[in-house]
């Protein structure tokens, strides 16, 4: 079990000498290190099982200092920082040789982004680095949105949890990246890409198509998974259960009818796609651990966070 507590200079403590600390985000809780410190960086992969191919989030608290990591930041990254930083957006910028290629897996890019819960930015404020840090569960495992989530999977390797209570968003940020200066969206994410066009005023490409082995900005295939198999329905409430007391249901803002109550989460009856999404990877976990045989998810609207969680569900079903 990880010492859980709000101390922020405890926090700091532990990554001065290279250690790693769970991180509370508006997104998701982090594991983060010293970025410019090769072995700390090393210790994430190792804690979490992740592969090194798959590159690492800068997290950064002050604007200042984003010419020391990145070499050039194109106008329209200029104008996503100005509307949404602090906030869930990661940028894929130009890197300098000040990241290493182990934070970067060998890019010649690096994802950045200013997270906006305030425990954490004062963390940042305070240290002379900036971290690096992934979701902070085990590799291909659903992201964790409170600091008992993390405990849970990775209490046994890191010494400290910063709570900053539960994500507000419950979704990972939204990765834009730039091509030739055009804006890229790679991951749908908290910032939907409504808002992020509205922004640009321009045309926004979509690349979040799955790949085995991100060489450029990617995405794993399958991710966000619990143990249990899990399947995405479009029209749940006409579905055919085969075997009632083995399943359990998520479903967006109704119950269905044929199951009782204590096998089903509702995660949001007022159909609200932003608590939903805050809801989400608890409802996922939950469900895992009631080891049902089948576990079925109502797939959202399909717009604004709507995309996100559904990429999401794709991607938890897809392993
Ligand atoms: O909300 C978030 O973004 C959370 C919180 C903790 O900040 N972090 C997060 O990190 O979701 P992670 O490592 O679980 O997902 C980051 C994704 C990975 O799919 C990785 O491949 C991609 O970002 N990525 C990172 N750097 C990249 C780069 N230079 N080029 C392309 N993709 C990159
Ligand atoms: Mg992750």
């Amino acid at each position: 079990m990880a010492e859980i507590g709000t101390d922020i200079k405890k926090a700091i403590g532990f990554l001065q000498k290279g250690g790693l600390v769970a991180i509370p985000t508006e997104t998701v809780y982090g594991l983060a290190a010293n970025a410019l410190d090769e072995r700390a960086v090393t210790r994430i992969f190792k804690a979490k099982g992740r592969p090194a191919y798959n590159p690492l989030i800068l997290h950064i608290g002050d604007m200042d200092r984003l010419k020391d990591w990145v070499r050039e930041v194109p106008d329209p990254a200029i104008k996503l920082m100005d509307a949404f930083w602090p906030g869930p957006l990661t940028l894929i910028l130009p890197r300098r040789e000040s990241i290493s290629n182990r934070v970067t897996s060998g890019l010649s890019t690096v994802g950045v982004r200013m997270p906006a819960h305030p425990l954490t930015l004062e963390l940042l404020k305070s240290l002379s680095f900036p971290l690096a840090a992934p979701s902070a569960n085990p590799f291909g495992y659903i992201s964790p949105t409170t600091a008992k989530h993390v405990d849970q999977q990775l209490g046994d390797v890191i010494p400290y949890i910063l709570d900053g209570g539960p994500c507000g968003h419950g979704l990972e940020s939204t990765i834009v990246g730039f091509n030739h200066g055009k804006p890229v969206l790679y991951r749908y994410g908290a910032i939907t890409k409504d808002q992020i066009q509205d922004v640009l005023q321009s045309n926004l490409t979509i690349s979040t198509k799955s790949s085995d082995h991100p060489t450029g900005p990617g995405m794993l295939p399958y991710h966000y998974s619990p143990h249990a198999r899990l399947v995405v329905v479009k029209n749940i409430h006409d579905y055919d259960i085969t075997d009632i007391e083995k399943t359990g249901v998520i479903t967006f803002s109704k119950p269905i009818r044929i199951l009782p109550e204590k096998q089903q989460i509702i995660l949001s009856q007022a159909g609200d796609l932003h608590e939903a999404g805050r809801k989400l990877y608890d409802a996922l976990r939950h469900m895992d651990q009631c080891h049902y045989d089948l576990i079925l998810v109502e797939r959202m609207p399909e717009a604004g966070l709507g995309l996100t969680i559904n990429d999401r569900l794709e991607r938890a079903a897809a392993k």
